[in-house]
């Protein structure tokens, strides 16, 4: 299956974040990944609809708007229409987790569900295949800049046989630490979108994106 660089803007520059978006862009990332956090869910607030508004004519690449906010589904319509693709939403932030995945796609966006470090995979099995991509977790949300955590890619490759078994091939996003250094560990065990926040924006943003690349192409040999 395809693999995807998102890098992370939360790591961007925010005073020239359009330009950073459009180079990642350029440099092959085929996803921007942008968390939205709402200091209750995770202690940190990051940023809202009005950015990912001004910072939409920058790229045509897919927004995966990363929710870490409580009932998420509240915003889904204006996430939508401030220019979101994905919306992914923690199932530890919903209560009705059903009803929210319904309400992302009847908006028309693809769903992705993310899961905190310590959340088994197991409590998506009723809602599997309703979802475009899970999202695992590889630190705790609510900041960047944190190490992964290693017993997370272990429900990684649980849920790729668990994926596999049901014949699916829903995207895994891996989220939090990932580098150049363990992104290959990371496809091994089984995601094909990584996110990098950064890996990516934390030097030369072309280098860096493209290295991911290069190294995606190498690992599908
Ligand atoms: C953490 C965010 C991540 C973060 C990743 O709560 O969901 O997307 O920006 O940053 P790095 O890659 O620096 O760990
Ligand atoms: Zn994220």
């Amino acid at each position: 299956m395809g693999m995807i660089l998102a890098p992370s803007i939360l790591a961007a520059d925010f005073a020239h974040l359009g330009k950073a978006v459009g180079q990642a862009a350029l440099a092959g990332a085929e996803y921007i990944h942008i968390d939205v956090m709402d200091g209750m869910f995770v202690p940190s607030i990051s940023f809202g609809m009005p950015v990912i508004r001004s910072i939409r004519p920058y790229t045509d690449k897919v927004f995966d708007v990363h929710m870490m906010v409580e009932e998420p589904g509240r915003y889904a319509e204006a996430m939508r229409d401030a220019g979101a693709d994905l919306l992914c939403v923690h199932q530890e932030a919903c209560r009705h987790l059903d009803r929210t995945v319904r309400q992302i796609r009847e908006l028309g966006m693809k769903v992705g569900v993310a899961l905190n470090p310590s959340t088994p995979v197991s409590v998506l099995d009723c809602i599997l295949e309703q979802v475009d991509m899970v999202l695992v977790m590889t630190v705790n949300p609510g900041f960047g800049g944190q190490k992964l955590i290693p017993y997370t890619l272990e429900k990684v490759r649980q849920l790729r046989c668990r994926l596999d078994s049901l014949g699916l091939d829903t995207d895994i996003e891996v989220d939090g630490g990932v580098t150049l250094d363990n992104a290959r560990q990371v496809l091994e065990a089984g995601a094909n979108i990584l996110v990098a926040g950064s890996a990516v924006f934390g030097g030369d943003i072309t280098e860096n994106a493209q290295a991911f690349i290069r190294l995606f192409e190498e690992f599908s040999g």
